[in-house]
């Protein structure tokens, strides 16, 4: 079974016609794209969606899902995923370097829909290290202010392209791994309080429901 593309699938029934729709970035909202897609073509549901990502936009076109923006729609219903989701609700995203614009977008919509498949729900975030990103010229100074705060951090490094990993919106990333995360709501402040950082990847507010995929079915938090 494909638990994130049962996760997907079951978020497109919450779509209803004349949605704006925000589009998250990742494998498992690959799913949901290709799902709202269908419901287009098979039902004609009038929705645009508004993408997170490059990656997001690209899926889109090829979904036939007209694009809009911040600009001119508010949105009704945003559906993402996440690296890790906690029995609080509280996330790690940015494993795909798209959490500022998730977030921006995530945390506007009346609705936001969070989709994994079970190996992402954890009893406390922080197993995954924290993306952040930063502005490039201030990466040498947030990450001694993050080693202050206890975290031991690494510049993300491009798999198929040489230094560092560039996002969306042209910074770097920095994966910083607090060995525990107290309080993940002042962490999300404490970190973007940091000359330099642009976002970072906690997301602990605005959740309103997680679609678990698993290997029992589909479960609802
Ligand atoms: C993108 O930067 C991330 O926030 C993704 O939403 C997150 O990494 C989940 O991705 P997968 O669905 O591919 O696991």
């Amino acid at each position: 079974m494909n638990l994130k593309k049962e996760a997907g699938y079951k978020a497109a029934e919450y779509v209803t016609d004349g949605d704006i729709l925000g589009l998250g970035t990742g494998s498992t909202t690959h799913y949901f794209i290709e799902a709202v897609g269908k419901r287009i073509a098979d039902e004609g549901i009038n929705v645009m969606g508004i993408p997170t990502s490059f990656q997001s936009l690209l899926l889109a076109k090829q979904w036939n899902i007209p694009v809009t923006s911040l600009e001119e729609h508010d949105i009704d219903l945003a559906v993402d995923g996440a690296d890790e989701v906690d029995k609080n609700l509280n996330l790690v995203k940015g494993g795909g370097a798209a959490h500022t614009k998730e977030k921006i977008v995530d945390y506007s919509a009346k609705q936001f829909i969070v989709i994994v498949d079970e190996s992402k729900y954890v009893e406390e975030i922080g197993n995954f290290p924290v993306p952040v990103e930063v502005i490039p010229d201030a990466s040498r100074v947030v990450i001694q202010t993050l080693e202050d705060m206890g975290a031991e951090c690494e510049i993300r490094m491009g798999e198929r392209k040489d230094g560092p990993v560039i996002t969306d919106n042209g910074n770097f990333v920095i994966d910083a791994k607090f060995e525990k995360i107290e309080s993940p709501m002042h962490l999300e402040i404490d970190l973007n309080s940091i000359p330099g950082v642009v976002e970072n990847g906690i997301f602990t507010q605005m959740v309103d429901k997680v679609i678990i995929g698993t290997s029992e079915g589909i479960k609802e938090l």
